[in-house]
């Protein structure tokens, strides 16, 4: 397309995608086969003979997915008849249309963010080939490890939340900003935990986020906090005397685990605060990207955090059942979300799910992998502004939080990248640095 960056593509030997695709991706794929492989008896004892019958020619469509991968084999139509399925062959067609008839479209040649959701697709189509093993969620222990190992930070965080709440009535504007602040920079740093970078590895936090934030905070490298801020408190609604909170706040999560509970703490801050009256989480509607968020992980964490051992603990997951049942939380799935689309596409492609965003005060999207979909997974210059970088897209104020992990950052001032890159060389794919990134369509 005329003046917009190429995508990122393996087709660049030595770059993270290449790297991703080359070493990553599959190492991944390695693991779901062990995974499906360690269950052969659950699935023995849960469905007989039928079930075998199913591991094995899950893990022989998972093994030719690999092949196809590491010999850069064209990418192929998918097959099971999921509702989504003919968007994603229509998305093939126009990736050939895009690449022309000289070469395929393939693992190594094409957009990196295509096929890289495409691998999960794949994997998902393996499993729905396999009816009895179909809804066999292959990244679940993982996820759940991560929840468990981080039971010391959730507590400290559980902890820091009741204390607020419980003096909410006393707290000054100024107090209430600055634990809005530490809030929206844990739920930040929470994305550091995923699994997807790591190929599964190192997923957990150890200690309380809390004690690290001032010492994390020259790692933001562009902070929109106070622009936030104010579009929470700005969305004062008419004929709700005395009310300023926003009427919705969205969150497009991203992983489940640690990372999720951060997400939850915040939007129960946001709401015990009166920033917000209702908030509209988005999530998978299959596991994706290894630690995603599914409805199944939503409702696991909330039910996992009530039957905690641990006061305050128990009592966040009470509320947020509560907030779940009377309809002030909602848990929302669209295919859209594991689909490869860039986001400037989705008022075309999904304009129900565009339409539905429109109604939110304030969206925030969470974690690396909606950044290089807010900005196409282009080589931008890290000077281009956020907007243009967006192309068009922006149903609502929002804002971006994120962990750096991929080569993808915009909005930065003059010289910030050269200097970065010279301090350190991996820093957009580290995961070591931070944006709190916003854009606001009504304030242009
Ligand atoms: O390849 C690493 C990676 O899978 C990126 O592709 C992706 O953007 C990221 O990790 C996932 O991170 P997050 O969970 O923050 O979206
Ligand atoms: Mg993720």
């Amino acid at each position: 397309v005329a003046g917009v960056p190429p995508s990122l593509s393996a087709r660049v030997v030595g770059s993270f995608a290449y790297l991703t695709i080359r070493d990553r991706l599959p190492t991944i794929l390695t693991k779901v086969i062990d995974t499906i492989h360690r269950n052969k008896n659950k699935f023995f004892e849960e469905y007989g003979e039928e079930g075998i019958q199913a591991e094995k020619q899950t893990i022989s469509l998972l093994s030719k997915l690999r092949n196809e991968l590491q010999t850069d084999k064209p990418v192929l139509v998918l097959t099971d008849g999921l509702p989504d399925t003919e968007f994603w062959n229509q998305y093939l067609h126009r990736q050939q249309r895009l690449q022309g008839d000289q070469e395929s479209v393939s693992w190594f040649k094409s957009p990196w963010l295509y096929v890289e959701c495409y691998m999960y697709r794949r994997i998902q189509e393996a499993l729905l080939l396999n009816p009895p093993i179909s809804d066999f969620d292959v990244f679940n222990e993982g996820k759940t490890q991560s929840f468990f190992e981080s039971q010391q930070a959730v507590m400290a965080l559980c902890t820091y939340l009741e204390g607020v709440n419980k003096n909410m009535e006393e707290l000054s504007k100024n107090q209430l900003f600055e634990h809005f602040s530490r809030l929206l920079q844990v739920s930040l740093w929470g994305n550091k935990c995923d699994l997807s970078i790591s190929a599964g590895q190192e997923n957990s936090q150890k200690t309380s986020p809390l004690d690290s934030l001032s010492a994390l905070q020259p790692f933001i490298l562009v902070d929109d906090s106070n622009v936030v801020w104010s579009t929470l408190t700005a969305a004062q609604r008419s004929g709700q005397p005395g009310g300023t909170a926003a009427d919705r706040v969205d969150i497009v999560l991203d992983n489940a685990g640690f990372e999720l509970v951060t997400d939850l703490i915040f939007a129960d801050f946001l709401v015990s605060s009166g920033l917000a009256r209702q908030i509209h989480f988005h999530g998978k509607l299959f596991p994706w990207f290894v630690s995603d968020v599914t409805a199944n992980d939503f409702q696991w964490t909330i039910r996992q955090t009530m039957a905690a051992n641990h006061k305050w603990m128990s009592k966040s997951g009470v509320q947020w059942q509560t907030y779940v049942k009377q309809g002030v939380w909602r848990y929302h799935d669209h295919p859209f979300w594991t689909q490869p689309h860039e986001f400037c596409d989705m008022a075309a492609d999904a304009p129900d799910l565009y339409a539905a965003l429109q109604g939110a005060d304030l969206v925030l999207f969470k974690g690396d992998l909606n950044y290089r979909k807010l900005t196409g997974d282009r080589d931008w210059d890290h000077t281009a502004a956020f907007k243009t970088a967006l192309r068009g897209f922006g149903p609502a104020p929002l804002c971006s939080l994120r962990t750096l992990k991929a080569n993808v950052q915009v909005g930065l001032q003059p010289g910030q990248g050269e200097k970065l890159t010279s301090q350190d060389p991996n820093w957009m794919t580290s995961g070591q640095y931070a944006v709190i990134q916003s854009y606001n369509p009504k304030s242009e």
